[in-house]
């Protein structure tokens, strides 16, 4: 059991989970206070927290995970209870293009904001066999089911199948796991991991599939669809992830790891279907462009270790879930045209290559 009040630590809060989870987690536990540390990237936006700018029991500070000295001054200035690293470069295109930036985000920050709970956090820091800690302290990892490679037409990812990770993206993601793992087993760092699904909702980046169809649909461009458009997600609402995590932290076991999903699967031609109808537009907007480099085919979790030990289910079903998403978008297209860039412009021309 966790103690209260809780005084968070979340990185990434900015992006597209970050901030759903701010939102969540301030509104259903008003003694918990919340330091969003996020480092503003192409995928900051700090207009996604306008609803609890002035709260407060949460406060932003612009700055980078790996940043070791700026770390470690926020845990001697807040005295963290709780850390939820959602910090990461989290786009799998972008990870083919640059994958550097990839390992030095999702694997050196990681092991950064580690050391310093470890740090902050050991009752003897000076001490190397020592695995005392704080009493209810817990560094939770926001990891991806992509660290599990991908499947054939059966079968699902359990949380004991082998990490076979094949973008830079999910390699590094299944790398930080492994580190956070390490702390566990060394130092004896109360730790937990979830691994969650393809997520869908506001705030997100368009660059993703769904926000990037609704939005050319919107602006009558075509919709890419890479190769058959028959790979498989396994699609969770992004509060519905939110809730799972607090659910880990407030009732799952040190050391383990969750996975999360909410038995959606769905070809992503389907996805790209259902949302030309719901926008209202023509299938002749769909294109099929050349595949990306080592496309995974299908994901698809086993939720049954979250939902059975931990007593979750998802509140969204897929269908009430999208129609709300869609809406969100339709009524927020001054969100969509700010964070739509001459930048991403830019990187947008240069992603997709014709079919040929
Ligand atoms: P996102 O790209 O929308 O947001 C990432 C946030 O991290 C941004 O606000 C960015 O500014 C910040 N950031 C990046 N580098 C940073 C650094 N060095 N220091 C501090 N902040 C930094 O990503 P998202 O979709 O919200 O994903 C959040 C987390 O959830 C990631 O760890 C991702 O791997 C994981 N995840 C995402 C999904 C999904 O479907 N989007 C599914 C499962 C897991
Ligand atoms: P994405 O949202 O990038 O998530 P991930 O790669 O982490 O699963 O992509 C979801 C699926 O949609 C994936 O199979 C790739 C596909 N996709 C397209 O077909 N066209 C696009 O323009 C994008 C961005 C994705």
């Amino acid at each position: 059991m966790s103690i209260k009040p809780r005084t968070f630590l979340v990185t990434g809060g900015a992006g597209f989970i970050g901030s759903n989870f701010i939102a969540y987690l301030l509104e259903k536990h008003p003694d918990d206070t919340i330091v969003n540390l996020d480092a503003l990237t192409y995928a900051g936006n700090l207009e996604n927290l306008k609803s609890v700018e002035g709260n407060p029991r949460y406060a932003f500070v612009k700055g980078d995970i790996r940043n070791r000295e700026l770390v470690r001054a926020l845990f001697t200035e807040h005295r963290f209870t709780h850390v939820v690293n959602f910090a990461a470069e989290s786009h799998v295109d972008r990870s083919i293009v640059d994958p550097e930036l990839f390992l030095t985000t999702n694997i050196i920050g990681t092991e950064i904001l580690l050391d310093e709970a470890k740090r902050s956090w050991k009752l003897n820091p000076d001490d190397k066999y020592c695995k005392e800690y704080r009493q209810g302290v817990r560094f939770h990892q926001v990891s991806t089911d992509e660290v599990y490679g991908a499947l054939g037409k059966e079968g699902l990812f359990t949380e004991v199948m082998p990490l076979l990770p094949n973008s830079p993206y999910s390699a590094s993601k299944a790398s930080a796991d492994l580190i956070v793992r390490a702390y566990h087993e060394t130092f004896g760092l109360p730790v937990t991991i979830s691994r969650c699904s393809n997520n869908y909702g506001p705030y997100q980046f368009p660059e993703k599939l769904i926000p990037l169809m609704i939005n050319n649909c919107l602006n009558d461009k075509s919709l890419p669809v890479y190769g058959d458009g028959m790979q498989i997600r396994d699609w969770l609402h992004v509060i519905d992830h939110c809730s799972a995590i607090d659910a880990i932290l407030e009732k799952g076991a040190v050391g383990e790891v969750y996975n999360i999903g909410g038995n959606n699967e769905k070809a992503n031609i389907d996805i790209v279907k259902l949302i030309i109808r719901m926008v209202g537009k023509s299938e002749d907007l769909i294109t099929y462009v050349k595949d990306r480099p080592g496309h995974d085919r299908r994901y698809a979790i086993d939720n049954a270790k979250v939902t059975n030990l931990l007593g979750w289910k998802p509140f969204y079903t897929f269908e009430q879930g999208m129609e709300e998403t869609i809406r969100w978008y339709l009524d927020n297209q001054q969100w969509i045209d700010r964070v739509v860039s001459g930048d991403y412009q830019a990187y947008y021309q240069s992603m997709y290559v014709a079919k040929g």
